[in-house]
Protein backbone atom coordinates (compact mmCIF):
# COMPACT_ATOMS: atom_id res chain seq x y z
CA UNK A 1 0.00 0.00 0.00
CA UNK A 2 1.61 3.71 -0.78
CA UNK A 3 2.10 5.60 2.14
CA UNK A 4 0.98 9.21 2.50
CA UNK A 5 3.20 11.84 4.67
CA UNK A 6 3.27 15.97 4.31
CA UNK A 7 5.10 18.21 6.59
CA UNK A 8 5.21 21.13 4.24
CA UNK A 9 2.41 22.82 3.91
CA UNK A 10 0.96 26.08 5.51
CA UNK A 11 -0.15 26.41 8.39
CA UNK A 12 -4.30 27.31 8.88
CA UNK A 13 -4.97 27.37 12.87
CA UNK A 14 -7.90 28.73 15.07
CA UNK A 15 -5.54 28.71 18.32
CA UNK A 16 -3.92 31.78 18.77
CA UNK A 17 -1.23 30.07 20.86
CA UNK A 18 -0.20 27.51 18.40
CA UNK A 19 -0.38 30.07 15.20
CA UNK A 20 2.71 29.59 13.20
CA UNK A 21 3.70 25.80 13.86
CA UNK A 22 4.35 23.74 10.61
CA UNK A 23 1.48 21.63 9.71
CA UNK A 24 2.50 17.76 10.40
CA UNK A 25 0.63 14.85 8.99
CA UNK A 26 2.63 11.73 10.30
CA UNK A 27 2.45 8.71 7.52
CA UNK A 28 0.31 6.12 7.44
CA UNK A 29 -0.80 3.46 4.59
CA UNK A 30 -3.18 4.97 2.03
CA UNK A 31 -6.30 2.60 3.16
CA UNK A 32 -7.39 0.09 0.13
CA UNK A 33 -9.56 1.58 -2.78
CA UNK A 34 -12.25 -1.48 -2.63
CA UNK A 35 -13.41 -4.04 -0.07
CA UNK A 36 -10.59 -6.80 0.54
CA UNK A 37 -11.59 -9.89 -0.78
CA UNK A 38 -12.68 -12.15 2.16
CA UNK A 39 -8.58 -14.16 2.77
CA UNK A 40 -7.03 -10.92 2.62
CA UNK A 41 -9.89 -9.69 4.85
CA UNK A 42 -9.71 -12.39 7.73
CA UNK A 43 -5.55 -12.05 6.88
CA UNK A 44 -6.09 -8.30 7.88
CA UNK A 45 -7.95 -8.90 11.10
CA UNK A 46 -4.74 -10.98 12.14
CA UNK A 47 -2.09 -9.49 11.02
CA UNK A 48 -3.14 -5.31 11.25
CA UNK A 49 -6.65 -4.71 11.36
CA UNK A 50 -6.41 -0.98 10.12
CA UNK A 51 -5.89 -2.29 6.53
CA UNK A 52 -9.08 -4.15 6.48
CA UNK A 53 -10.70 -0.89 6.20
CA UNK A 54 -11.39 0.72 3.03
CA UNK A 55 -11.07 4.30 1.43
CA UNK A 56 -14.94 4.57 1.65
CA UNK A 57 -15.35 3.68 5.73
CA UNK A 58 -13.29 6.86 5.94
CA UNK A 59 -16.00 8.72 3.65
CA UNK A 60 -19.62 7.73 4.84
CA UNK A 61 -21.72 7.23 7.80
CA UNK A 62 -21.89 3.63 7.07
CA UNK A 63 -20.91 0.80 5.41
CA UNK A 64 -21.20 -3.24 5.15
CA UNK A 65 -19.68 -5.88 3.89
CA UNK A 66 -20.64 -9.32 3.69
CA UNK A 67 -19.09 -11.47 6.29
CA UNK A 68 -19.42 -15.49 6.22
CA UNK A 69 -23.12 -15.11 5.76
CA UNK A 70 -23.46 -12.27 7.76
CA UNK A 71 -23.46 -9.02 7.50
CA UNK A 72 -20.60 -6.63 8.90
CA UNK A 73 -21.08 -2.77 9.27
CA UNK A 74 -18.66 -0.11 10.15
CA UNK A 75 -20.48 2.52 11.82
CA UNK A 76 -19.48 6.26 11.35
CA UNK A 77 -22.67 8.34 11.83
CA UNK A 78 -22.53 9.47 15.62
CA UNK A 79 -26.38 8.98 15.79
CA UNK A 80 -25.86 5.29 14.81
CA UNK A 81 -23.35 4.99 17.01
CA UNK A 82 -25.24 5.99 20.21
CA UNK A 83 -27.80 3.85 18.89
CA UNK A 84 -25.59 0.87 19.62
CA UNK A 85 -22.84 1.88 22.00
CA UNK A 86 -26.15 3.62 24.46
CA UNK A 87 -29.80 3.93 23.50
CA UNK A 88 -30.06 0.43 22.64
CA UNK A 89 -27.16 -1.44 23.65
CA UNK A 90 -29.01 -4.37 25.57
CA UNK A 91 -28.90 -5.09 21.84
CA UNK A 92 -25.34 -5.74 21.27
CA UNK A 93 -22.64 -8.29 22.66
CA UNK A 94 -19.03 -9.28 22.94
CA UNK A 95 -18.83 -11.11 19.70
CA UNK A 96 -17.72 -15.12 20.23
CA UNK A 97 -14.49 -14.73 18.85
CA UNK A 98 -14.14 -11.76 21.62
CA UNK A 99 -14.90 -14.16 24.27
CA UNK A 100 -12.89 -16.99 23.07
CA UNK A 101 -9.92 -15.42 22.57
CA UNK A 102 -9.73 -12.99 26.15
CA UNK A 103 -11.27 -15.19 28.47
CA UNK A 104 -7.97 -17.29 28.88
CA UNK A 105 -6.03 -14.74 29.90
CA UNK A 106 -8.95 -12.13 31.76
CA UNK A 107 -11.26 -14.91 33.08
CA UNK A 108 -14.26 -13.65 33.71
CA UNK A 109 -13.13 -10.10 34.84
CA UNK A 110 -15.39 -6.93 33.55
CA UNK A 111 -13.67 -6.45 30.09
CA UNK A 112 -15.37 -9.70 28.74
CA UNK A 113 -18.55 -10.64 31.67
CA UNK A 114 -21.97 -10.18 30.43
CA UNK A 115 -25.74 -9.11 31.05
CA UNK A 116 -26.18 -9.54 35.09
CA UNK A 117 -22.61 -10.51 35.97
CA UNK A 118 -21.58 -7.44 34.01
CA UNK A 119 -23.61 -5.26 36.33
CA UNK A 120 -22.58 -6.86 39.54
CA UNK A 121 -18.98 -6.04 38.77
CA UNK A 122 -19.23 -2.57 37.56
CA UNK A 123 -21.48 -1.45 39.94
CA UNK A 124 -18.71 -3.15 42.43
CA UNK A 125 -15.71 -1.84 40.73
CA UNK A 126 -17.00 1.58 40.01
CA UNK A 127 -15.68 3.18 43.72
CA UNK A 128 -12.43 2.21 42.87
CA UNK A 129 -11.71 4.30 39.45
CA UNK A 130 -13.69 7.69 41.19
CA UNK A 131 -11.11 10.96 39.96
CA UNK A 132 -10.90 10.86 44.09
CA UNK A 133 -9.56 7.22 44.16
CA UNK A 134 -7.43 7.14 41.20
CA UNK A 135 -5.76 10.82 42.88
CA UNK A 136 -5.32 8.67 45.86
CA UNK A 137 -2.88 6.05 43.05
CA UNK A 138 -0.77 8.61 41.63
CA UNK A 139 1.88 8.62 44.24
CA UNK A 140 1.85 4.81 43.20
CA UNK A 141 1.88 6.24 39.34
CA UNK A 142 4.47 8.80 40.28
CA UNK A 143 6.92 6.71 42.08
CA UNK A 144 6.70 4.28 39.01
CA UNK A 145 7.34 7.27 36.56
CA UNK A 146 10.13 8.36 38.28
CA UNK A 147 11.79 4.89 38.98
CA UNK A 148 11.32 4.57 34.79
CA UNK A 149 12.91 7.52 34.19
CA UNK A 150 15.85 6.71 36.06
CA UNK A 151 16.01 3.44 33.65
CA UNK A 152 15.15 5.26 30.42
CA UNK A 153 18.22 8.14 31.31
CA UNK A 154 19.94 4.84 32.04
CA UNK A 155 19.25 3.54 28.46
CA UNK A 156 19.44 6.83 26.54
CA UNK A 157 23.34 7.24 27.74
CA UNK A 158 23.81 4.21 26.25
CA UNK A 159 22.64 5.08 22.67
CA UNK A 160 19.00 5.38 20.91
CA UNK A 161 16.36 4.02 22.67
CA UNK A 162 13.39 1.71 21.70
CA UNK A 163 11.02 4.17 22.97
CA UNK A 164 8.07 1.05 22.44
CA UNK A 165 9.75 -0.98 24.79
CA UNK A 166 10.90 1.58 27.32
CA UNK A 167 7.02 2.59 27.64
CA UNK A 168 5.94 -0.54 27.60
CA UNK A 169 7.89 -1.65 30.67
CA UNK A 170 6.89 2.00 32.22
CA UNK A 171 3.33 0.86 31.73
CA UNK A 172 3.58 -2.45 33.48
CA UNK A 173 5.38 -0.66 36.30
CA UNK A 174 3.00 1.18 36.37
CA UNK A 175 0.28 -0.67 36.78
CA UNK A 176 2.27 -3.14 39.11
CA UNK A 177 2.68 -0.47 41.60
CA UNK A 178 -0.73 1.12 41.47
CA UNK A 179 -2.49 -2.51 41.86
CA UNK A 180 0.57 -3.93 44.37
CA UNK A 181 2.61 -1.00 45.97
CA UNK A 182 5.59 -3.17 44.84
CA UNK A 183 8.11 -2.73 41.84
CA UNK A 184 7.68 -5.41 38.92
CA UNK A 185 11.53 -6.19 39.31
CA UNK A 186 10.48 -9.69 40.80
CA UNK A 187 7.36 -10.31 38.63
CA UNK A 188 7.64 -8.15 35.54
CA UNK A 189 10.02 -9.93 33.02
CA UNK A 190 7.59 -13.69 33.61
CA UNK A 191 4.45 -11.02 33.18
CA UNK A 192 5.78 -9.70 29.96
CA UNK A 193 6.70 -13.48 28.70
CA UNK A 194 3.45 -14.27 29.54
CA UNK A 195 1.80 -11.75 27.73
CA UNK A 196 4.07 -11.60 24.96
CA UNK A 197 3.81 -15.91 24.38
CA UNK A 198 -0.17 -15.23 24.38
CA UNK A 199 -0.18 -11.99 21.74
CA UNK A 200 1.99 -14.18 19.65
CA UNK A 201 0.01 -17.12 18.35
CA UNK A 202 -2.99 -17.28 20.97
CA UNK A 203 -4.48 -13.59 21.28
CA UNK A 204 -4.25 -13.25 17.18
CA UNK A 205 -8.00 -13.70 15.57
CA UNK A 206 -8.34 -16.59 13.38
CA UNK A 207 -10.97 -17.58 10.75
CA UNK A 208 -11.81 -20.66 13.32
CA UNK A 209 -12.34 -18.58 16.32
CA UNK A 210 -14.93 -16.27 14.51
CA UNK A 211 -17.28 -18.67 12.67
CA UNK A 212 -17.41 -21.65 15.24
CA UNK A 213 -20.16 -21.07 17.61
CA UNK A 214 -19.69 -20.37 21.13
CA UNK A 215 -18.83 -23.81 23.28
CA UNK A 216 -17.67 -25.59 20.17
CA UNK A 217 -13.65 -26.19 20.84
CA UNK A 218 -11.15 -24.91 18.17
CA UNK A 219 -7.66 -26.34 17.83
CA UNK A 220 -6.15 -23.20 19.88
CA UNK A 221 -8.87 -23.55 22.82
CA UNK A 222 -6.04 -26.01 24.22
CA UNK A 223 -2.98 -24.24 23.44
CA UNK A 224 -5.27 -21.58 25.65
CA UNK A 225 -6.33 -23.51 28.27
CA UNK A 226 -2.76 -25.00 29.13
CA UNK A 227 -1.88 -21.45 29.26
CA UNK A 228 -4.04 -20.67 31.51
CA UNK A 229 -3.59 -23.82 33.86
CA UNK A 230 0.06 -21.67 34.16
CA UNK A 231 -1.08 -18.56 34.18
CA UNK A 232 -3.74 -18.67 37.45
CA UNK A 233 -1.14 -19.52 39.95
CA UNK A 234 1.23 -16.91 38.18
CA UNK A 235 -1.42 -14.01 39.36
CA UNK A 236 -2.42 -16.27 42.49
CA UNK A 237 1.83 -16.06 43.44
CA UNK A 238 2.15 -12.52 42.96
CA UNK A 239 -1.19 -11.83 44.98
CA UNK A 240 0.02 -13.76 47.58
CA UNK A 241 3.52 -12.06 47.52
CA UNK A 242 1.82 -8.61 47.95
CA UNK A 243 -0.66 -9.81 50.47
CA UNK A 244 2.51 -11.30 52.55
CA UNK A 245 4.15 -7.77 52.13
CA UNK A 246 1.15 -5.95 53.90
CA UNK A 247 1.70 -7.67 56.65
CA UNK A 248 5.40 -7.25 57.09
CA UNK A 249 5.96 -3.55 55.44
CA UNK A 250 4.38 0.07 55.81
CA UNK A 251 1.93 -0.38 53.15
CA UNK A 252 -0.12 2.72 51.42
CA UNK A 253 -4.22 1.89 50.18
CA UNK A 254 -3.71 0.22 46.74
CA UNK A 255 -6.04 -1.09 43.73
CA UNK A 256 -5.80 -3.86 44.95
CA UNK A 257 -6.72 -2.20 48.27
CA UNK A 258 -9.95 -1.02 46.83
CA UNK A 259 -10.90 -4.10 44.44
CA UNK A 260 -10.39 -6.20 48.27
CA UNK A 261 -13.06 -3.59 49.78
CA UNK A 262 -15.09 -3.04 46.81
CA UNK A 263 -18.87 -4.25 48.15
CA UNK A 264 -22.01 -4.67 45.37
CA UNK A 265 -23.87 -1.35 46.51
CA UNK A 266 -27.11 -3.94 46.36
CA UNK A 267 -25.89 -7.05 47.83
CA UNK A 268 -23.40 -5.48 49.62
CA UNK A 269 -21.04 -8.73 48.60
CA UNK A 270 -17.39 -8.54 47.70
CA UNK A 271 -15.73 -10.43 45.32
CA UNK A 272 -14.32 -13.81 46.34
CA UNK A 273 -10.74 -14.68 45.41
CA UNK A 274 -11.56 -16.10 41.86
CA UNK A 275 -13.15 -13.04 41.06
CA UNK A 276 -10.20 -10.37 42.04
CA UNK A 277 -8.15 -12.50 40.39
CA UNK A 278 -9.86 -12.04 37.24
CA UNK A 279 -9.85 -8.63 38.10
CA UNK A 280 -6.63 -7.89 38.99
CA UNK A 281 -5.57 -9.58 35.24
CA UNK A 282 -8.36 -7.50 33.51
CA UNK A 283 -6.96 -4.52 35.13
CA UNK A 284 -2.93 -5.03 34.27
CA UNK A 285 -3.77 -6.25 30.92
CA UNK A 286 -6.68 -3.66 29.57
CA UNK A 287 -4.21 -1.09 31.22
CA UNK A 288 -0.62 -1.39 29.96
CA UNK A 289 -0.08 -2.10 26.48
CA UNK A 290 -2.60 0.81 25.73
CA UNK A 291 -1.00 3.20 27.66
CA UNK A 292 2.53 2.06 26.53
CA UNK A 293 1.33 2.14 22.73
CA UNK A 294 -0.43 5.74 23.33
CA UNK A 295 3.22 7.50 25.13
CA UNK A 296 5.15 6.14 21.78
CA UNK A 297 2.55 7.60 19.27
CA UNK A 298 2.96 10.92 21.47
CA UNK A 299 7.03 10.69 21.83
CA UNK A 300 6.91 10.20 17.60
CA UNK A 301 4.28 12.73 16.83
CA UNK A 302 6.52 15.22 18.47
CA UNK A 303 9.28 14.06 17.24
CA UNK A 304 7.93 14.77 14.05
CA UNK A 305 7.19 18.07 15.14
CA UNK A 306 9.71 19.45 16.95
CA UNK A 307 8.45 23.21 17.11
CA UNK A 308 5.39 21.64 18.88
CA UNK A 309 7.72 19.60 20.96
CA UNK A 310 9.53 22.48 22.41
CA UNK A 311 6.20 23.97 23.76
CA UNK A 312 5.32 20.59 25.40
CA UNK A 313 8.93 20.81 27.12
CA UNK A 314 8.59 24.60 28.27
CA UNK A 315 4.90 23.78 29.71
CA UNK A 316 6.50 20.57 31.67
CA UNK A 317 9.79 23.27 32.73
CA UNK A 318 7.18 25.19 33.90
CA UNK A 319 5.04 23.09 36.11
CA UNK A 320 5.81 21.93 39.60
CA UNK A 321 5.79 18.25 38.59
CA UNK A 322 6.83 17.46 42.51
CA UNK A 323 3.05 17.45 43.58
CA UNK A 324 1.94 15.00 40.67
CA UNK A 325 -1.98 14.64 42.21
CA UNK A 326 -4.43 15.96 39.81
CA UNK A 327 -1.54 16.66 37.47
CA UNK A 328 -3.63 16.01 34.42
CA UNK A 329 -7.47 17.21 36.01
CA UNK A 330 -6.28 20.37 37.20
CA UNK A 331 -5.60 22.36 34.05
CA UNK A 332 -1.29 22.45 34.77
CA UNK A 333 -0.57 20.68 31.76
CA UNK A 334 -3.27 21.66 29.34
CA UNK A 335 -0.57 21.44 25.91
CA UNK A 336 0.21 17.82 27.37
CA UNK A 337 -3.07 17.03 27.64
CA UNK A 338 -4.08 18.14 24.57
CA UNK A 339 -0.82 16.02 22.76
CA UNK A 340 -2.43 13.10 24.33
CA UNK A 341 -5.98 13.54 23.24
CA UNK A 342 -4.74 14.30 19.95
CA UNK A 343 -2.42 11.10 19.82
CA UNK A 344 -5.35 9.25 20.60
CA UNK A 345 -7.42 10.61 18.08
CA UNK A 346 -4.39 9.62 15.29
CA UNK A 347 -3.64 6.64 17.27
CA UNK A 348 -6.40 5.39 19.09
CA UNK A 349 -4.89 2.21 21.34
CA UNK A 350 -8.57 0.47 21.01
CA UNK A 351 -8.96 0.91 17.48
CA UNK A 352 -11.90 -1.21 16.98
CA UNK A 353 -15.02 -1.54 19.23
CA UNK A 354 -16.89 -4.71 17.81
CA UNK A 355 -20.48 -6.25 19.10
CA UNK A 356 -22.68 -9.36 17.83
CA UNK A 357 -26.30 -7.87 17.47
CA UNK A 358 -28.21 -10.28 19.75
CA UNK A 359 -31.66 -9.52 17.76
CA UNK A 360 -32.64 -7.50 14.83
CA UNK A 361 -32.30 -3.53 14.61
CA UNK A 362 -32.63 -0.70 12.40
CA UNK A 363 -29.70 1.63 12.57
CA UNK A 364 -28.84 4.75 10.37
CA UNK A 365 -32.01 3.24 7.99
CA UNK A 366 -29.78 -0.20 7.57
CA UNK A 367 -31.71 -3.49 8.70
CA UNK A 368 -29.42 -5.20 11.43
CA UNK A 369 -29.83 -8.87 11.80
CA UNK A 370 -29.57 -11.10 14.82
CA UNK A 371 -25.35 -12.20 15.14
CA UNK A 372 -24.55 -9.82 12.10
CA UNK A 373 -21.46 -7.55 13.26
CA UNK A 374 -21.18 -3.90 14.08
CA UNK A 375 -17.70 -2.38 14.82
CA UNK A 376 -17.43 1.28 15.99
CA UNK A 377 -13.54 1.97 14.45
CA UNK A 378 -11.67 5.07 16.52
CA UNK A 379 -8.93 4.05 14.08
CA UNK A 380 -11.75 4.91 11.19
CA UNK A 381 -13.93 7.74 12.89
CA UNK A 382 -11.42 9.63 14.23
CA UNK A 383 -10.23 10.43 10.64
CA UNK A 384 -13.35 10.29 9.02
CA UNK A 385 -13.23 12.83 6.06
CA UNK A 386 -17.06 14.14 7.22
CA UNK A 387 -16.21 14.51 11.01
CA UNK A 388 -12.75 16.14 11.19
CA UNK A 389 -11.23 19.13 9.34
CA UNK A 390 -8.18 18.19 7.80
CA UNK A 391 -8.11 14.63 9.65
CA UNK A 392 -5.16 13.42 9.40
CA UNK A 393 -2.66 16.08 10.82
CA UNK A 394 -1.39 16.18 13.80
CA UNK A 395 -3.39 19.13 15.66
CA UNK A 396 -3.19 19.45 19.28
CA UNK A 397 -5.10 22.94 19.02
CA UNK A 398 -8.48 20.71 18.61
CA UNK A 399 -8.29 19.86 22.23
CA UNK A 400 -6.58 23.40 23.73
CA UNK A 401 -9.10 24.87 26.23
CA UNK A 402 -11.19 27.33 24.18
CA UNK A 403 -11.45 25.01 20.89
CA UNK A 404 -14.76 23.89 19.76
CA UNK A 405 -15.63 20.00 21.39
CA UNK A 406 -15.26 17.58 19.09
CA UNK A 407 -18.97 16.38 17.74
CA UNK A 408 -20.26 14.06 20.39
CA UNK A 409 -19.53 9.97 19.54
CA UNK A 410 -17.27 11.36 16.92
CA UNK A 411 -14.23 11.34 19.52
CA UNK A 412 -14.27 7.75 21.60
CA UNK A 413 -11.07 6.71 22.12
CA UNK A 414 -12.11 5.03 25.08
CA UNK A 415 -15.41 3.99 23.78
CA UNK A 416 -19.16 5.12 25.09
CA UNK A 417 -22.08 4.27 27.01
CA UNK A 418 -22.16 2.04 29.59
CA UNK A 419 -19.17 -0.43 28.51
CA UNK A 420 -16.77 3.21 28.24
CA UNK A 421 -13.41 2.25 29.79
CA UNK A 422 -13.33 2.23 33.62
CA UNK A 423 -9.66 3.06 33.35
CA UNK A 424 -9.72 6.16 31.14
CA UNK A 425 -8.97 8.66 34.28
CA UNK A 426 -6.29 6.30 35.43
CA UNK A 427 -4.89 6.00 31.82
CA UNK A 428 -4.99 9.74 31.29
CA UNK A 429 -3.65 10.66 35.04
CA UNK A 430 -0.40 8.69 33.44
CA UNK A 431 0.03 9.45 30.17
CA UNK A 432 -0.04 13.15 31.23
CA UNK A 433 2.02 12.80 33.98
CA UNK A 434 4.80 10.42 31.59
CA UNK A 435 5.13 12.51 29.02
CA UNK A 436 5.32 15.59 31.02
CA UNK A 437 8.31 13.81 33.17
CA UNK A 438 9.74 12.47 29.50
CA UNK A 439 9.85 15.85 27.87
CA UNK A 440 10.88 17.87 30.84
CA UNK A 441 14.21 16.06 31.13
CA UNK A 442 14.76 15.06 27.07
CA UNK A 443 14.48 16.39 23.72
CA UNK A 444 13.35 13.91 21.69
CA UNK A 445 14.92 12.90 18.21
CA UNK A 446 13.75 10.17 15.97
CA UNK A 447 16.51 7.78 14.84
CA UNK A 448 15.16 5.89 11.62
CA UNK A 449 15.13 6.69 7.78
CA UNK A 450 11.92 5.10 7.20
CA UNK A 451 8.12 5.91 8.28
CA UNK A 452 6.82 4.05 10.96
CA UNK A 453 3.54 2.93 10.66
CA UNK A 454 1.07 1.61 12.82
CA UNK A 455 0.43 -2.24 13.17
CA UNK A 456 -3.36 -3.31 15.02
CA UNK A 457 -3.77 -6.61 16.31
CA UNK A 458 -4.79 -6.19 20.01
CA UNK A 459 -3.78 -2.68 20.47
CA UNK A 460 -2.42 -0.41 17.66
CA UNK A 461 1.37 -0.44 18.03
CA UNK A 462 4.66 0.45 16.01
CA UNK A 463 4.88 -1.99 12.90
CA UNK A 464 8.45 -2.30 14.43
CA UNK A 465 10.83 -1.48 16.79
CA UNK A 466 11.48 2.60 16.79
CA UNK A 467 14.40 4.28 17.87
CA UNK A 468 14.93 7.57 19.55
CA UNK A 469 17.73 9.84 20.32
CA UNK A 470 17.25 11.31 24.39
CA UNK A 471 19.30 14.46 24.34
CA UNK A 472 19.18 15.24 28.02
CA UNK A 473 17.72 19.44 28.56
CA UNK A 474 19.34 21.32 30.97
CA UNK A 475 17.97 20.87 34.25
CA UNK A 476 14.97 23.27 35.35
CA UNK A 477 14.39 23.96 38.76
CA UNK A 478 12.17 21.53 40.23
C1 LIG B 1 -4.94 4.86 26.66
C2 LIG B 1 -5.40 3.90 27.41
C3 LIG B 1 -6.70 3.18 27.23
C4 LIG B 1 -7.55 3.13 26.15
C5 LIG B 1 -7.38 3.82 24.80
C6 LIG B 1 -8.67 2.30 26.52
C7 LIG B 1 -9.76 2.06 25.71
C8 LIG B 1 -10.87 1.33 26.09
C9 LIG B 1 -12.07 1.17 25.29
C10 LIG B 1 -12.31 1.77 23.90
C11 LIG B 1 -12.93 0.41 26.00
C12 LIG B 1 -14.37 0.03 25.59
C13 LIG B 1 -14.39 -1.34 24.94
C14 LIG B 1 -15.78 -1.74 24.46
O1 LIG B 1 -16.76 -1.01 24.62
O2 LIG B 1 -15.86 -2.83 23.90
C15 LIG B 1 -12.27 0.05 27.24
C16 LIG B 1 -12.82 -0.75 28.22
C17 LIG B 1 -12.16 -1.11 29.37
N1 LIG B 1 -10.96 -0.61 29.82
FE1 LIG B 1 -9.76 0.70 28.86
N2 LIG B 1 -8.47 1.84 27.80
C18 LIG B 1 -7.29 2.36 28.27
C19 LIG B 1 -6.75 2.18 29.54
C20 LIG B 1 -7.30 1.40 30.53
C21 LIG B 1 -6.76 1.25 31.85
C22 LIG B 1 -5.54 2.00 32.40
C23 LIG B 1 -7.55 0.34 32.50
C24 LIG B 1 -7.47 -0.20 33.92
C25 LIG B 1 -6.81 0.32 34.90
C26 LIG B 1 -8.59 -0.06 31.57
C27 LIG B 1 -9.56 -0.98 31.85
C28 LIG B 1 -10.66 -1.21 31.02
C29 LIG B 1 -11.73 -2.15 31.37
C30 LIG B 1 -11.78 -3.03 32.61
C31 LIG B 1 -12.67 -2.07 30.33
C32 LIG B 1 -14.00 -2.84 30.23
C33 LIG B 1 -15.12 -2.00 30.78
C34 LIG B 1 -16.47 -2.69 30.72
O3 LIG B 1 -16.69 -3.52 29.83
O4 LIG B 1 -17.32 -2.36 31.56
N3 LIG B 1 -8.41 0.61 30.39
N4 LIG B 1 -11.02 0.64 27.27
Amino acid sequence: MPILSDASATPDRTIPSLAGLPRVVPPHRVPPERELPLAAYLRSIRDNALEGFPRRAFEEPVTRRGLLGRSSFVLNDPEAIRRVLVENQANYARTTGTTRILRPILGDGLLISEGSAWRHQRRTLAPAFTPRAIDGLVPHIAAAVTAGMERIATEAAAGPVDLFTSFYRLALEIAGRAMFSVGMDEHGTELRQFIAEYAERMGRPHLLDIVIPPGWPVPLDWARGRFRRRWIPFLDRIIAARREAERTEAHSGDLLDLLAAARNPDTGAAFTADELRDQVATMILAGHETTAGTLFWAAYLLALAPEMQERVAAEAQAADLTDPTGCQSDGRLPLTRAVIDETLRLYPAAFVVVRRALGPDTVAGHAVKASDIVMVSPWVLHRHRMLWPDPDAFDPGRFLPGASAPRRFAYLPFGAGPRVCIGAQFALSEAVMSLACVLKRFRLVLDEQEPVLPQAVVTTQPDRPARFRLIPREPVSP
